[in-house]
């Protein structure tokens, strides 16, 4: 394998950037040799009520298992991110929102965030949410977003945010899964010049089941679609606010109380509730949101994710708004009304720092330069990405075309569940290789290790595992702390095992190879493929599914099923559309298969269990290389699949 080629850090920003090569390696020794004083006084850049003189208390052990930072420390989130700017940047924009429509955007000061977050937690008040009741928000991309997560943080209650691209199905589960009491929508959101019926799905996913714990629906307008309001349930936000005071006080909380819960796919059937904490989680938001983007300032900072996701939460309301950042909201999609629209938003806002996902790049990088050269893009200062590997000819496309070759480019790695950055490039710091994440985070303890756990040192290949806790980690999976051990720390005791595959080269770069269990990432998603499977499953038609990921030029990876039919059912086009809508219907349209393979039968072993490890390479089309078949309790199944393969 030939070297990638290496992006020195460039001189500028070797001289004035927020940590320079000699500030890293000082603050990992730092962090190391004496993590209870580094990690105290980096906490002094939060607010707090009551500074926390227990800095951490960590074992990942089963014997002693715990989390716990700042434990003693006393804070509020919403405070952080508004009421302590208001002296100093009171009129500074807090959140420039850019609708679907390009017609349609507005701004919020901090001063007026404030007032409007007071209103909304006054509102919930008055529907009877109080401290530790869950929220469900299910909106989208529009100020009234982030007014509710900060609304919920002001009170205490905890919000679970919902994807407005997920079915009534998977919302229902979700509310079900953690008994929230309120769920805050608004009539229709808009994506790509389409509305998206959000009030509608509740009403669907509450007449599922999730009726029995809900007592109130609160409906922002957005699109002033007509909806239909259950009497005695709904509630129109535009009305109540007028109701209510703009003066709410921050409900004073321990740095371990929650803050949010946000479902995530595991490689079991149920999305999990990862669950984050009050203290760590927004300390962690913040530090890495100024370290990584080197966020100065008056910048406007553009992050494209959408709150439904974790970069959302962490990147797009938190961490930007902790730091007193103006932050952009953005309603559209990257190819409407055509390729240009995001560096005409940069250019419109005057964006300084860009944040998006690798396939989102490799879409508009089929489009050709054409549409990024039509616009100016000036302001831009540095580009990231985040959410899957980058392949290095997207990374370039990026560097040169996007930036110019002017912007470097922050290479991202984390989970939901590590609530923020821990692999990054730092601009002023690191030099960079595209496709590399390069190194961890101050605090960030890394190891490499094989399929039996042993470590593994130097440049090596293997199973990415985080030794030691930094304060932004998920405490548990919501009503199942055996969940969250068993998934995590059973696999390689006393490590955090994260899932994905790694590499470490020479230097110290580590490169991502993707997940090793069996979630998937489609379109820079996580997708479980037992979630599809049983969604496969649940269909009339279908007697068995098996779903793997494969190599999708724009998506990462495209979802591929191997699908039995009962016995008597003919296979037919009509019958593949069906099944695809079904699933959408299901969990929802990121979930769709991209192939459904007709299978007469699975690969199994004699026992039962599905060679997924088979059906990868076949969905890969590497069928030279499908390894030792002799386990299986019917060969022949194998060949068959092979050939049904042939696209
Ligand atoms: C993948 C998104 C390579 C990885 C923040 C991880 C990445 C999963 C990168 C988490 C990156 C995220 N390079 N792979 N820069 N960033 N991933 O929970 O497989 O939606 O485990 O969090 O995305 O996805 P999640």
């Amino acid at each position: 394998m030939t070297e990638p080629e290496l992006y020195p850090v460039p001189s500028e920003w070797s001289q004035r950037a927020r940590m320079t090569k000699a500030g890293y390696e000082a603050a990992r020794a730092a962090a190391r040799e004496t993590p209870e004083s580094f990690w105290a006084e980096q906490a002094r850049r939060l607010d707090w009520f009551e500074a926390p003189t227990t800095i951490r208390d960590v074992s990942f052990h089963k014997a002693d298992f715990r989390i716990r930072w700042f434990d003693d420390g006393v804070l509020n989130v919403a405070w952080n991110c508004l009421d302590r700017h208001l002296a100093k940047r009171g009129d500074q924009t807090a959140i420039i929102w850019e609708g679907d429509d390009p017609d349609q955007s507005g701004k919020l000061s901090y001063r007026e965030l404030h007032r409007e977050v007071c209103r909304m937690a006054n509102v919930l008040k008055g529907l009877g949410v109080g401290k530790g009741d869950r929220v469900t928000l299910y909106l989208p991309m529009i100020p009234a977003a982030a007014v509710a997560m900060l609304a919920c943080a002001r009170i205490g209650a905890i919000h679970s945010v919902v994807f407005g691209g997920f079915s009534p199905e998977s919302l229902c589960g979700r509310i079900e899964d953690c008994g929230s009491k309120v769920v805050v929508t608004a009539d229709e959101g808009l994506r790509g010049g389409r509305p998206v019926p959000l009030k509608a799905n509740v009403d669907a996913a509450l007449a599922k089941g999730a009726g029995a714990v809900v007592e109130k629906v609160l409906v922002v307008s957005h699109t002033n679609a007509d909806v239909p309001m259950v009497e005695g349930r709904d509630v129109r936000y535009g009305e109540a606010k007028h109701g209510v005071s703009d003066d709410c006080p921050c409900e004073p909380m321990k740095a371990e109380d929650p803050l949010f819960i946000l479902y995530t796919s595991g490689s079991t059937g149920k999305p999990k509730g990862v669950l984050h904490t009050t203290g760590g989680y927004l300390f962690w938001a913040a530090w890495t949101h100024e370290l990584v983007f080197d966020y100065r300032p008056g910048e406007v900072f553009w992050c494209t994710a959408d709150v439904g996701w974790v970069t959302g939460h962490s990147y797009c309301v938190y961490g930007p708004l902790a730091n007193g950042a103006t932050t952009l909201m953005f309603e559209g999609v990257p190819n409407w009304p055509d390729h240009s629209r995001f560096w005409r938003v940069v250019d419109k806002h005057k964006v300084e720092i860009f944040y998006t996902a690798p396939t989102a790049l490799r879409a508009l990088m089929r489009e050709g330069d054409g549409p990024v050269k039509a616009t100016d893009r000036s302001s831009l200062r540095l580009l990231g990405t985040v959410g899957e590997p980058i392949n290095p000819e997207a990374w370039r496309w990026y560097y040169e075309v996007v930036g110019e070759g002017r912007c470097p480019i922050v290479d991202t790695w984390w989970q939901t569940e590590t609530g923020g950055i821990l692999v990054s490039p730092l601009p002023g710091a690191t030099d960079l290789k595209p496709g590399s994440a390069t190194r961890p985070l101050p605090g960030v303890e890394l190891q490499i290790v094989d399929a039996d756990g042993a470590l593994l040192d130097g440049p090596a290949e293997g199973n990415l595992c985080i030794t030691d806790s930094w304060p932004g980690q998920m405490r548990t999976v919501w009503g199942d702390p055996q969940r969250f051990f068993d998934t995590y720390f059973s696999t390689y005791p006393g490590k955090y095992f994260t899932g994905d595959g790694c590499r470490r080269d020479a230097d110290g770069y580590y490169w991502i190879t993707g997940r090793v269990d069996d979630v998937i990432n489609v379109s820079g998603h996580r997708m479980g493929t037992a979630e599809v499977e049983s969604a496969l499953v649940l269909h009339e038609a279908v007697a068995e599914a098996a779903v793997v990921g494969f190599p999708h030029d724009i998506k990462g990876q495209g979802i591929w099923a191997y699908v039995t039919l009962k016995a008597g059912i003919e296979p037919s086009d009509a019958l593949r559309r069906d099944l695809v809508a079904h699933v959408r219907a299901e969990i929802g349209p990121i979930a769709a298969p991209d192939v459904i393979q007709w299978a007469p039968g699975l690969p199994k072993t004699r026992s039962g269990k599905i060679m997924r490890r088979i059906l990868r390479k076949i969905a890969e089309g590497e069928t030279g290389a499908l390894g030792d078949v002799s386990t299986l309790a019917d060969p022949g199944v194998v060949e068959e699949l092979v050939r049904g393969a042939q696209r």
